[in-house]
This record gives C-alpha cells, sequence and structure tokens, in this order.
C-alpha cells in the first residue's frame, strides 16, 4: 500500500485537481484500490470537486472518535473511495490535526487491500499541511511554472527529507508554454526534482469543476485528461492504457 501526500507551499496551484484525477483514473482505468482523504480541513474542496459534498458523517468525525472509518467513506462512480471533511465551520470545532496520521492508519488497518491513499495536503507549511505531509510515504508536488510558487516548493521539499519522506517528483500544473513560464529543465535544476508531468491550463479543467466531475470523466480525450493518464501510469509504472472507442463516443456526448 502506498500513502502519498499531495503538496505544494503556495495554494491554489492544482492540488485537488490532481488528486480527484489522479484517484479516479488510478480506479478506474488502472483497476487500482484508492482512497483519496481530503486532508484540507480548514477549506474541504475534494468532495465538491467529484460530487460527494452531502454526506453527514467525515474526516472529522474521524478525527474526533465519533464514528467507525467505513462511516466516513464514500464511492465515487469511478469506483475510487473518497474520506471528505465537513464543510461546516462549527465541524472544525475539537479537531486536532496532529491526530490525522494515527485516523490514516485506521483507514489502513480497515481497508488493508488498498493499493493507493491519496492525501489532498493543505497548502504551506501550518499545523494543517504539515499533519498532511507527516500522514504520508511518499509525496508529490504540485507547482505552477512561475518563479514565486517554485521557490516555495523548495521548502517543502527540506520538510520532505526532515520527515525522511521519498520524493515521487513535481508535476508542473497550469502550463501555457509562454515565455514568460519558466521551463521543466529550469524548475527542475531550482527545486532538483524530477519532473514527473506536467498539465495544461486549460478550460475543460473549470468546466469539470462547475459540473462537480473530474475532467478525465467529462472529458476523457482532452489534452489535460491523457496528461493526467501519463502521470498516472508513471506513478504506477504501468503503461497507460489505450483511450478506448467507447471513450471517444461518451466524450462526443459531453
Ligand atoms: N490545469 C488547469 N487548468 C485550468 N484550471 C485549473 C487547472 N488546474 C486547476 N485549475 C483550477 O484552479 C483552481 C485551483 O485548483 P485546486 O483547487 O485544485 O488547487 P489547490 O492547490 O488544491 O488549492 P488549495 O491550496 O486552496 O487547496 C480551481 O478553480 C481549479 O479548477
Ligand atoms: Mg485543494
Amino acid at each position: 500500500m502506498r500513502v502519498i501526500s499531495i503538496v505544494s507551499g503556495k495554494g491554489g496551484v492544482g492540488k485537488t485537481t490532481v488528486v480527484a484525477n489522479l484517484g479516479t483514473i488510478l480506479a478506474s482505468k488502472f483497476n487500482k484500490k484508492v482512497i483519496l482523504v481530503d486532508c484540507n480541513i480548514t477549506t474541504p474542496h475534494l468532495g465538491l470537486y467529484m460530487g460527494i459534498h452531502q454526506h453527514s458523517i467525515t474526516l472529522n468525525h474521524l478525527m474526533r472518535n465519533e464514528s467507525e472509518v467505513s462511516e466516513a467513506v464514500y464511492v465515487h462512480p469511478s469506483g475510487a473511495k473518497i474520506v471528505p471533511a465537513s464543510l461546516s465551520l462549527n465541524d472544525l470545532d475539537g479537531i486536532d490535526m496532529m491526530h490525522l496520521k494515527s485516523v490514516v492508519n485506521s483507514i489502513k488497518v480497515t481497508y488493508p487491500d488498498t493499493d493507493f491513499i491519496i492525501l489532498d495536503c493543505a497548502p504551506g507549511f501550518g499545523r494543517e499541511a504539515m499533519a498532511g505531509m507527516r500522514s504520508g510515504d511518499e509525496v508529490l508536488y504540485v507547482t505552477t511554472p512561475y518563479f514565486p510558487i517554485v521557490i516555495d516548493i523548495v521548502k517543502c521539499v527540506h520538510v520532505a527529507e526532515e520527515l525522511n519522506l521519498e520524493n515521487i517528483g513535481l508535476l508542473i500544473n497550469m502550463k501555457k508554454n509562454n515565455k514568460h513560464e519558466l521551463t521543466d529543465a529550469e524548475i527542475g535544476n531550482i527545486t532538483e526534482l524530477p519532473v514527473v508531468g506536467s498539465i495544461a491550463l486549460h478550460h475543460d479543467v473549470l468546466n469539470s469543476l462547475h459540473k462537480k466531475i473530474p475532467v478525465c470523466v467529462t472529458k476523457p480525450n482532452s489534452k489535460v485528461s491523457k496528461q493526467f493518464i501519463k502521470l498516472a501510469s508513471l506513478i504506477t509504472g504501468e503503461s497507460s492504457p489505450k483511450v478506448t472507442f467507447l471513450d471517444t463516443v461518451f466524450g462526443l456526448f459531453d
């Protein structure tokens, strides 16, 4: 079982988008058993991105030892399981983020045949973000191709080193390939991380957010979906499944 924290120094770079799409692809195309956990407890978005946001029992209840793990686990149509966090401000009462690691351990024990647990972390280096990092074994860093955001990743790498986490590498999101952006090679040099993929800035992603369905489902043939599949392939070490005729037909209907 691999437990991967998806992290960034700066917020809004695309972590939750990555978690939703990677999780969906690993479950539906690579037949992996996947559990996605929204560790961004103060501003949780993962459930909203995946259409799972109206459930009464959440990660918050597990953090307060009020519910059994299985009660906070919901199955997405892709097959991926998701543990959403509560959207209610009141549900932040009585939460100690230091308890997150033991909750993740309980998830592991409850679902021992899981292939991947993916943690959607809060950005930055506060208690919430640190708890997400501490609860994983491996880290996938997400950045945009701009200097200040990349510099924040360098700090994340130092923290991960201190926590003895294994680096998967860096995903560059929202690429436009214009001349103001840092190149992959420049970003690799600054962070000393392997660049494991890049995702274009694309309106299909925003359209999918509006539908509360990951873009790899709404537009399986789009450029960004193919880039997410490539990332999943790199993480699993398995070759990417071909886009099927049915995917193409459903893509046309969209
Ligand atoms: N490749 C992309 N193309 C276009 N829009 C994108 C792309 N990736 C993410 N977005 C949009 O950018 C916004 C921020 O993305 P997201 O919520 O995934 O970032 P985040 O890193 O999880 O943010 P936070 O740190 O606040 O949790 C969302 O509106 C999302 O739809
Ligand atoms: Mg997020």
